[in-house]
This record gives C-alpha cells, structure tokens and sequence, in this order.
C-alpha cells in the first residue's frame, strides 16, 4: 500500500479507545457476547432517542438488513439516489424489487426532493434517504411525502452521525436508520455497523437476521435464512471510547470544513462545498471540490498533481444507473441522471480525517493554489 504524506483520512483513537480494549482483552470476550456491545448498542440508541440499536459488521450489513426487515416484495419499488455508494442498492436488487433513481440537487449533492413525488406509483414501497458528503436530505419535504404515500424510510445515515436537520438528529427520522463505522466515519470501530429504530418487529427481525436466523427455543433449527453480521465486543469497546468524542469530533470537522473554505474561497475553477443551508451546518464528513466546465486543469490531472505532493484525494461516487454490474444485469439502459453524471466525472475530496492537522491543511491548500495559480 502505498504511504502518503498526507492520507485522504486517518482516524483519531486517542481516547479510552486502548484502556477499553484491553479490558475487553482481560475479560476474554473477544467476540459478539460481552458487556460492551450492550453498552454501545445502549449508548447509541440513547444519543439517537430511539428504543432499539441493533449493531453489525458494517454499514452495508445495515442496510441489508433494514431492508429485509421492511418484507418489501419481489417487483415492488424503491426509490434512492443515484449518486450514492452501490451499498444502497444491493438489497433492492437481490431482493427482485426495483430501484428507481433520482437525480441529486447541484449544490449540497443529496437526493433531489423535488423529484421524488413524480416517480411515485402504485409499486413504490420504500424511499432510501443517504446523506451525502456532510449535508442532509432535505427530510422535511421528504417524510411528508413518505407519510402521503404511506411509504418507509430507510435513512442512511453512514455518513452523517452527529449531523443535525433542523436541531433533530440525523438517523432520528427513518422509520429504520443505518450507520457506519468503517475507519472514516465520524467514529470508527475499524469495521462496523448499527441500525436504529423505534419499531419493535424491526428490531427483533434485524436481530434475528444478523445471527442467522437462531432460534431461541431449539439451537441450530432454522426457520429463516438470515446472514452472520455479529458486530464484536473488541470493536464495541472502541466504538464507546469513539461515541464519548463525538461531539468533539463534529466540532473538528466544522473546523477542518471552514479552513479549506478560507483557503480555497478565492480559486473559480471549482465549486466548493455549501457550509450551511436554512435547515443545516455541513459537518463536512468529506470536503468536496467539484470542477466548473471551465476549469483549466482536469481532475484527472489535478489528482496526479496532489498525488505528486504525498496528497491522497479520492473521486467522487460513481452513479448507480451507470454501474457496470448494473448494466449488465439489465438495469438503467436508457437513463440520463445529467447532476449525479457531472458531480462523478468531476468531483474529488481532499484529506479530511479526523487526525488531520492545520498544518496539513496549509500545505494542501497551499499545494491546490501553486497548481491552479502557478
Ligand atoms: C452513504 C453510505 N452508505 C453505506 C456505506 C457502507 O458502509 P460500510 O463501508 O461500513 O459497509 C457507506 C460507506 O462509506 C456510505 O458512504
């Protein structure tokens, strides 16, 4: 693997991450029994104000199983964007559902509200809402067309823990809310996941499919095929000495999002990131640059150039309707999506982690200006 000066994130783990961990090493649960997944899961649901915390592997394990626990059916619909990652739309087309796609808004790059209400049929069971790169969906709008339309929400909230929509919680508003813990979120347990609810089935069905389907009467008789998606008591300890930051880490990254804005206000080639709207401050999970159609250099270029300097950056996501394997399943043939195609060929993020420091930040901006000024 190839080291940068300056990697696209690195966590921060120095908290209670190592004195808990290595009480999880003294105790001996090294696996998904122990005291702190229980801790963690309680602590979770608690800052979310929602009764159930289910933990798992991963954000994309989440989303799998909010999704099976709303029993949606073979042809039935489900609307998401498409400028998101391919996690979301995994369940849907390994359940035979169909996905159906929305364009995103040019500026804070989240679902198009707008356009959801047309694309509403009779089929249409689920809306799938991600926040992407450190702003919300507009949820306002959103939820009052799931109500309508007596549709679910799956709120995907892998990238927006701590993030507010009008003072609420983002991941308070799903009917199911997944998160993700991989190491550049805004707390990590390496790998790692977590869905919250208020509602008991869904919570018993994702506790069920987690732990392949067990039963509690009669061990190793099954009567659903569920998946092994156990989240650990190593990785607990860590995510409850992450949990206790949180809020420190959100005020950081605010500060890592407005130092990039300071310093690369004043180059026209590219748009930067929105720092708040009527409804939210940006907590800038990832800082985004997207080119302008005039932009002097390529993005190409522009991340061979940083890549010179020991700067990582990474591209933007790939729209799902034109994903390769989707494709060539049958999917999206003759769909144009013109904002989620511009932000994927032209956008990249700069280092944003965690244990990113001011002067890092200098020498990036300062490295993005000679590019650009010369
Ligand atoms: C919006 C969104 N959803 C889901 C995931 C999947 O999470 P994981 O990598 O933990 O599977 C990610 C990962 O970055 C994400 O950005």
């Amino acid at each position: 693997m190839k080291k940068y000066k300056i990697p696209v994130n690195e966590p921060s783990l120095i908290g209670n991450e190592k004195k808990y961990l290595l009480r999880c090493l003294k105790d001996g649960y090294i696996s998904s029994s122990g005291a702190f997944v229980k801790e963690f899961e309680k602590k979770f649901a608690k800052r979310l104000k929602k009764k159930y915390a289910i933990s798992v592997s991963s954000g994309t394990a989440a989303l799998q199983l909010a999704f099976e626990s709303l029993n949606i059916k073979k042809k039935e619909e489900v609307i998401l964007p498409s400028f998101t990652i391919i996690s979301c739309i995994l369940p849907i087309v390994r359940a035979g559902a169909v996905p159906v796609l929305i364009d995103s808004d040019p500026i804070t790059w989240n679902m198009d509200v707008n356009k959801i209400e047309k694309k509403i049929t009779r089929k249409t069971r689920v809306i799938i809402a991600p926040h992407i790169y450190g702003m919300p969906v507009d949820m306002d709008p959103l939820m009052k067309i799931a109500k309508k339309y007596k549709l679910k929400v799956i709120e995907d909230t892998a990238e927006a823990l701590g993030l507010k929509y009008k003072n609420k919680e983002c991941g308070s508003f799903g009917d199911v809310s997944t998160f993700s813990f991989y190491a550049n979120k805004h707390i990590t347990t390496g790998e790692g996941g977590m869905i919250v609810t208020n509602d008991k089935q869904i919570a018993e069905k994702c506790k069920s499919l987690r732990n392949i389907c067990f039963n509690d009467k009669r061990r190793f008789l099954h009567y659903d095929l569920g998946w092994n998606y156990r989240f650990t008591n190593l990785q607990s300890s860590i995510g409850l000495a992450q949990l206790e930051k949180l809020n420190r880490f959100v005020i950081k990254k605010r500060k890592i999002g407005q130092i990039y804005n300071k310093g690369l206000s004043n180059i026209e080639a590219f748009n930067i990131p929105l720092d708040k709207t009527k409804y939210a401050k940006n907590i800038y999970w990832v800082y985004g640059l997207v080119l302008k159609k005039n932009s002097p250099i390529s993005l190409k270029v522009l991340m061979k150039k940083l890549k010179k300097y020991g700067i990582e950056t990474r591209n933007f996501f790939w729209p799902l309707h034109q994903q390769p394997i989707l494709r060539k399943m049958g999917f999206f043939r003759n769909i144009k999506l013109p904002v989620a195609e511009y932000l994927s060929k032209n956008g990249l993020y700069l280092p944003t982690g965690l244990a990113i420091t001011s002067l890092q930040q200098k020498f990036v901006i300062d490295k993005i200006k000679k590019i650009f000024f010369k």
